[in-house]
């Protein structure tokens, strides 16, 4: 494994306590103003039965979407945010990364009417996640991905994709390790999904509304 790839990992472990503290005590500013009601919106607008809840974090979405009426199943890597979703309930939690899932063949009570990934895809190589999302979507079925804006998030560095670096320290709590994610431009989004078997069929831009500025990037993909 890429050390990246090794310490993004590694991270979602040892933040979860942070992670999960800072998710459940609404302490992200973003998340409260627009980018939690924005992916709830986007999915509940395709009025999915079941939903696969792709780095489900301490499972905050599947709650939500579990209080609508959907059936949703979380993976995660991360053994403790899966631990702490359990506590709460909301769907059927599973720790599993991306890459087990994709080995796993078709398990997970697939197939699902939607696939999401919130904030959860900070690898370089995403083709696990896409082939797997793809697997796991009914015929018909949408995979919606909500990440940084790439023309926001990017701030003063180059409009290159690499790896950045969080360090957390803009957050309340204790953050023992940086998590390494990996910046894509808009065009390399493009590029990966359709490489993967996906075209966009709606972008949204869920905004900031007293400052006019997006505060993500929302894709709504369809099998090609
Ligand atoms: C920023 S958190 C978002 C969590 C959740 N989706 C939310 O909205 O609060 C990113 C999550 O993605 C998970 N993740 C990242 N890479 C992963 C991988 N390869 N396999 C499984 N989970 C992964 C992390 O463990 C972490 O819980």
């Amino acid at each position: 494994m890429p050390d990246e790839k090794e310490q993004l990992q590694r991270s979602w472990i040892a933040n979860a306590p942070a992670w999960r503290d800072a998710v459940r005590e609404r302490k992200i500013d973003s998340r409260r103003v627009a980018t939690d009601a924005a992916i709830i919106d986007a999915v509940m607008s395709l009025a999915p039965e079941t939903v696969l809840d792709l780095g489900c974090g301490e499972g905050w979405l599947a709650r939500e979407l579990s209080s609508r009426n959907v059936r949703v199943v979380g993976v995660d890597a991360s053994r403790p945010l899966v631990d702490a979703a359990m506590e709460l309930g909301g769907g059927s939690f599973y720790a599993m990364s991306y890459e087990d899932v994709l080995a796993a063949g078709s398990p997970l009570q697939a197939p699902f009417d939607v696939v999401v990934a919130n904030f959860s895809i900070l690898e370089e190589d995403i083709g696990p996640i896409l082939t797997a999302a793809g697997r796991m979507l009914k015929s018909g079925g949408r995979f919606v991905i909500q990440t940084v804006h790439p023309a926001f998030a990017v701030g003063d560095a180059a409009y290159i994709s690499g790896w950045r670096t969080e360090t957390f320290a803009a957050f309340d709590g204790e953050w023992p390790e940086p998590m390494p994610w990996y910046f894509r431009t808009l065009t390399d989004w493009v590029v990966a999904l359709s490489e993967n078997g996906f075209v966009i069929a709606e972008m949204r831009e869920p905004l900031d509304a007293q400052r006019a500025r997006p505060l993500s990037m929302i894709f709504v993909c369809r099998r090609a």
